[in-house]
């Protein structure tokens, strides 16, 4: 089992939407997998078509069950030909999550509860939000892997910086504990146009990380339209760009999780 982490300090620059097609296309391929909403926003429950729902919040502090807060997202938010039954799971969160930093009392609560999944689920995808909190930290001790979506603007680069630096808080506390540092899978150019601003930062992006910089994923409407009537791209308009862009992303987003997996 892989549990990877969308994560940037800077709001609207794609986690949500890469967590939900990662998720989707993961799915899609024949993985077991587990989508979960850490954000209060809880934009990634909204959509894959599910209610608000303070599944987060129960999970890790009214010690519930996995079967009393996980569900099954329908097939057809990912499959185009939805015969069988589905591989994509959610737990949901609503506004309650955002008291979990406060009532946690053990940073391991994450960890200790997704390994639980160990034999269940072979992917775990968690979406965050772009406030800094506890709950981030914990959350990057369970991690194995994060990847760091941006816009190519310097304000977002700002934020990715920042997840940067809390990234390397967070592999001291794991270093503490003999824990392996988690790695970071990629960093993802998002909402990409052909200006000559959005060319020389993505330029200055690859100076600064190389071999971390994946292709960009171009600013497409389709995106939007696909999130409004909580469907992934692959399902939505599965013979247009951005479900093939989506399909690359997947792939090397498989690569990535394998090579870490393997490692
Ligand atoms: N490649 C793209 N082309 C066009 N629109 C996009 C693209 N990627 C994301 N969007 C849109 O940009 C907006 C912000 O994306 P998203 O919600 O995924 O960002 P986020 O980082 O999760 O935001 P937050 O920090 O608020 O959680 C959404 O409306 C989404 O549909
Ligand atoms: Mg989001």
């Amino acid at each position: 089992m892989t549990i990877i982490t969308l994560a940037n300090e800077k709001g609207g620059v794609g986690k949500t939407t890469l967590a939900t097609t990662l998720a989707a296309g993961m799915a899609a391929r024949g993985h077991q997998v587990l989508l979960v909403d850490a954000d209060p926003q809880a934009n990634a429950t909204i959509a894959v078509g599910a209610k608000k729902r303070p599944g987060i919040y129960d999970l890790l502090i009214r010690d519930a069950a996995w079967h009393e807060v996980i569900m099954q997202v329908p097939s057809k938010y990912y499959n185009a030909n939805p015969q069988q039954p589905s591989r994509l799971y959610l737990l949901p969160g609503n506004v309650e999550t955002r008291n979990i930093a406060s009532s946690i009392s053990d940073v391991f609560a994450i960890t200790n509860r997704l390994q639980e999944l160990e034999g269940t689920m072979e992917l775990i995808i968690i979406d965050t939000s772009p406030t800094p909190s506890l709950l981030h930290g914990s959350i990057y001790l369970a991690t194995d892997g994060i990847i760091y979506p941006t816009t190519c603007e310097a304000l977002a680069f700002d934020g990715l910086i920042e997840s940067l630096r809390h990234r390397e808080e967070a592999n001291k506390v794991r270093n503490s504990k003999n824990m392996a540092a988690f790695k970071t899978l990629g960093i993802v150019p998002t909402l990409y146009r052909h200006t000559k601003e959005h060319e020389d930062n993505l330029k200055d992006l690859k100076a600064a990380f190389p071999g971390l910089v994946w292709e960009p994923l171009p600013q497409r409407t389709i995106w939007t339209e696909a999130a409004r009537k909580q469907l992934s791209v692959f399902t939505f308009d599965p013979t247009s760009q951005a479900a093939a862009d989506g399909h690359k992303l997947v792939e090397q987003a498989e690569r990535a999780i394998y090579a870490i997996a393997s490692a």
